[in-house]
């Protein structure tokens, strides 16, 4: 494999949130990772997801909700814990909510395969933000089930949230985990 290919499957991490800070991409890299997306394999060219982008003004909207669901989840949450769920809506430069659209007039495709695009399209957007030298983590958490959060960003019935996508300069470095080999995922039928 090309020495770039190989460096960009294999070099990208997960970085934690808290571990992303500024500078994030600027408005041609933030262009250049979201157009990743939509080289994703996509079955009957539905385009089965998007991705909302929450803007700095909009941190605190979200905060609230974060802070909300863990009180809706724990009446007892200490204002430590609630100030941290709060914080979390603050992370990282730049912040996407990965969506999936099951709308689907024809009923022709699944459910499954409309994630499975979806997780396409998320892995290249990582590979596209690493490719420009920024890190990148994934986060879900129960916040993502709530209506509170739906309601927030409008979603429609037919969509679900899967995860949030934070993209930012690493500000500190952790190893990456043991990868499987390919012995444990693949066998000759
Ligand atoms: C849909 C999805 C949601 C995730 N949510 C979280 C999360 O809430 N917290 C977290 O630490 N990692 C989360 N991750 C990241 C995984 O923990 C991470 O990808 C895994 O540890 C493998 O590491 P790698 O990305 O470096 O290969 C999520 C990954 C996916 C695919």
């Amino acid at each position: 494999m090309n020495e770039f290919a190989e460096k960009l499957i294999h070099g990208r991490v997960h970085v934690s949130p808290k571990r992303l800070g500024n500078p994030g991409p600027n408005a041609s890299q933030k262009n250049q990772i979201l157009l990743a997306a939509n080289a994703a394999p996509d079955h009957g060219r539905m385009m089965p997801w998007r991705f909302i982008e929450i803007g700095q003004s909009s941190r605190d909207a979200l905060g609230e909700v974060f802070h909300q669901c863990l009180l809706d989840r724990d009446q007892n949450a200490t204002p430590i814990q609630l100030q941290e769920a709060r914080e979390k809506a603050l992370r990282g430069p730049l912040l996407l909510l990965a969506i999936v659209n099951y709308e689907d007039a024809t009923n022709e495709i699944s459910k499954e395969e409309k994630l499975v695009s979806l997780g396409c399209a998320i892995q290249n957007i990582l590979l596209s933000a690493y490719a420009l030298g920024f890190g990148s983590g994934l986060s879900s958490g129960k916040a993502l089930q709530s209506p509170r959060l739906r309601n927030l960003f409008n979603l429609a019935d037919h969509e679900d949230p899967i995860c949030f996508i934070t993209i930012g300069t690493v500000t500190q470095n952790k190893l990456g985990r043991i990868r499987p080999s390919v012995s444990d995922y693949h066998s000759i039928f």
